[in-house]
């Protein structure tokens, strides 16, 4: 496996597999590698001739207060995974390198960002949009490929290609749980353990609202109201950012839920914020 940390370098290696007429597939992450990221690059490895990985703390993602200093970094290790998981470049940036002196662009994506973590975490979808416009011109891949915890920057990234027409399929790959149904994030370190063991509530309060749509609840609002008060009993330590029921694609809030429906949730526990969704269907 290549490490490379020059920009222009990542770019003319993975350019040059394009022009040998070869797929190539991009799994950009932020590091900390888990399970999660190593069944997107195993779907990478055996779905692309060539497979590139980046892993870059974006800072224009993180708001004043987020946690981009204790972000969790093992450069070592991640460098050890990607290589036994087949990877062939790892890119591994400095922000310098990223965003250069005088570095003045952003992408936005209007409407799909202003709800859900959007709203409680202004410019990040900006900062999303930005490094992985970038990433995606740097490697030009046949294929990025990403994980559905985040679904809403799956829908950014996806609307932010069609609108730009950059010529990459975007693969969304399930989410990789532990085995207690905890949905895996590099920020799971933060939790104590008194709230590592309250958290798979996340994901059976989604289940739960699974169910109840199953057995006939069909009103958004009556299944976000259930769920709401399900964490209240369940996770006391938590405090809800959004519990919401929206069509999977636009993401715009539902009132009746009986067709596509899509439930997202953010929780602030002590010491971190989580995410999770499921599609009721
Ligand atoms: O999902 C992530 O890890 C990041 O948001 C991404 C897509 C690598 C962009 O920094």
């Amino acid at each position: 496996m290549q490490i490379i940390t020059d920009p222009k370098e990542f770019q003319s290696v993975c350019w040059s597999w394009r022009g040998q007429g070869l797929t190539s597939a991009l799994v950009p992450t932020m590091g900390f590698l888990h399970a999660g990221h190593i069944s997107l690059f195993t779907w990478a490895r055996a779905n692309a001739e060539k497979v590139a990985a980046s892993i870059f703390v974006n800072p224009t993602q993180f708001g004043p207060n987020e946690d981009l200093d204790r972000y969790p970094r093992d450069p070592e290790g991640d460098a050890a995974k990607a290589r036994e998981a087949g990877v062939d470049v790892l890119f591994l940036p400095e922000p310098g390198a990223m965003y250069p002196e005088g570095f003045a662009t952003t992408v936005s994506v209007a409407g799909l960002t202003e709800g859900l973590c959007g709203a409680s975490r202004p410019g990040h979808f900006d900062g999303v949009a930005t490094v992985v416009a970038k990433l995606l011109l740097l490697a030009m891949p046949t294929t990025a490929v990403f994980g559905q915890k985040d679904w809403q920057q799956l829908a950014v990234i996806r609307r932010m290609v069609r609108d730009l027409d950059i010529p990459v399929a975007i693969e969304g790959r399930p989410i990789f749980r532990e085995s207690d149904g905890l949905a895996m994030s590099s920020r799971n370190v933060y939790l104590s353990p008194q709230d590592r063991a309250l958290a798979p509530h996340v994901q059976k309060g989604l289940q739960a609202a699974r169910a109840w749509k199953a057995q006939g609840v069909t009103s958004a609002r009556e299944l976000t109201q259930r769920l709401t008060a399900y964490y209240k009993d369940a996770i006391p330590t938590a405090r809800p950012d959004y519990v919401a029921c929206v069509h999977p694609e636009t993401l715009a809030p539902l009132e009746d839920a009986s067709g596509p429906a899509l439930m997202a949730v953010a929780l602030f526990f002590p010491g971190a914020r989580l995410i999770d969704n499921l599609l009721l269907d």
